[in-house]
């Protein structure tokens, strides 16, 4: 105890205390949609009762062999480091080679070690935006300079293609971070108009997010420029409903693949995970079919909301985003019916909420909720 003590009182007469990297200070906090557990308990609401709008993920399900497959996984080993089995299945799926890709605990993940393999502090990142938040964070971490390319409203957040080319060439970015198709504006470059800036511009990184490319149909990957400096990112948490599992993987140039992966944290991709991604890759019939029911809800889903004298923007995912006025007490109104949406506050985009389309009788749900509330006043109190 007395050592205790004396080690308390040392700490209270020290002049210095420890305190962050300066710089960590001003990173933006995380900002998703998804489920706000804290959120939750506060207002008497378990995660199980609401019906989720805000997260952009295949409302089907994983396909069915994805269960067994978890619950045969060998948990009680550490999980193979180099996912060989996992890479495998996608080398064959992608037709490339084991050597071009490497598998993260989510894209999210994969997104962190890029920017931590390549990104120096005081070098300039472009982002087209508005976008996912965690390029311009992790950019921000790891010392960049973001500038930010952003498409307006007004042109139904179609991004100019000459300001892109405009920010490329005056300031030579280490990387670029293009999300193809976007999030949260459900609206895609063509990947020849891409190909064209990495050729343009070959010190440049460009990180092609392409987490949301299965959910459309006539949007290609970038990948089929065989270019030495595009990396493209992909989410099986996405697309094959494994959220709380978190799949992600990046294919592209071996160099590149290389230094992703000597900045990889051991045994991220856990056994469980990756059990279940070899099972999802066994059955893509299921996405497939899932993602083909899924497009046809959204249309519907937009005809309803029309039909409510909303105007969606018009994108080519299942997500679309949605001029509500406030897009915070929007989504209040809706969570005090056990419905969410995302607020696009973060985004830059306060007026609007984001609504990712579900299954038809869920789509129906979430209708019935906004004519019941479109008169309302807010029920509960925005989150502080
Ligand atoms: C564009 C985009 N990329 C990556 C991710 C992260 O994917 P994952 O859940 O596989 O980490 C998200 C998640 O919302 C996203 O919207």
């Amino acid at each position: 105890m007395d050592g205790l003590f004396a080690l308390n009182n040392h700490a209270k007469n020290m002049k210095d205390t420890i305190t962050p990297r300066s710089d960590i200070v001003a990173v933006p906090l995380d900002q998703h949609g998804d489920l706000d557990y804290v959120e939750l308990e506060a207002m008497g609401c378990r995660p199980d009762d609401v019906l989720d709008f805000s997260a952009n993920i295949n409302p089907y399900g994983p396909p069915p062999g994805v269960r067994e497959a978890i619950a045969a996984a060998p948990i009680e080993r550490y999980p193979d480091r180099e996912t060989l089995a996992l890479r495998r299945a996608l080398s064959e799926q992608h037709s490339m080679p084991i050597e071009q890709i490497v598998a993260g605990n989510g894209a999210a993940e994969l997104i962190w070690l890029a920017t931590f393999a390549f990104i120096r502090p005081q070098d300039t990142i472009v982002v087209v935006g508005p976008t996912f938040g965690e390029y311009a964070r992790c950019a921000a971490l790891m010392g960049g300079r973001v500038q930010i390319v952003s498409a307006k409203a007004e042109n139904d957040f179609i991004v100019s293609p000459e300001k892109i080319e405009q920010a490329l060439k005056a300031s030579h970015p280490r990387l670029a971070f293009i999300c193809n198709p976007n999030n949260p504006t459900g609206t895609a470059i063509d990947p020849g108009l891409i190909a064209g800036w990495a050729a343009a511009h070959p010190a440049t990184l460009f990180i092609i997010d392409e987490a949301y490319l299965d959910f459309t149909t006539g949007v290609t990957s970038t990948l089929q420029y065989r270019l030495p400096n595009i990396l493209s990112l992909h989410s099986m948490t996405k697309t094959c409903a494994m959220a709380g599992l978190r799949l992600g993987y990046a294919l592209g140039p071996q160099t590149i693949i290389d230094a992703i992966s000597r900045a990889r944290p051991p045994w991220s991709v856990n056994v469980v995970a990756q059990a279940a991604g070899l099972a999802a890759l066994a059955d893509t019939q299921h996405v497939r079919a899932a993602i083909g029911k899924l497009q046809q809800a959204k249309e519907e889903l937009v005809d309803g909301l029309a039909g409510l004298g909303l105007s969606p923007v018009p994108s080519m995912t299942h997500y679309f985003l949605v001029d509500v006025g406030g897009g915070a007490q929007f989504r209040h109104r809706l969570l005090a019916r056990r419905i969410q949406v995302r607020d696009c506050a973060s985004f830059g985009l306060p007026a609007y909420a984001r609504i990712a389309a579900r299954r038809p009788e869920e789509n129906a749900q979430l209708l019935a909720a906004i004519e019941k509330t479109g008169n309302e006043e807010t029920i509960c109190q925005p989150k502080s």
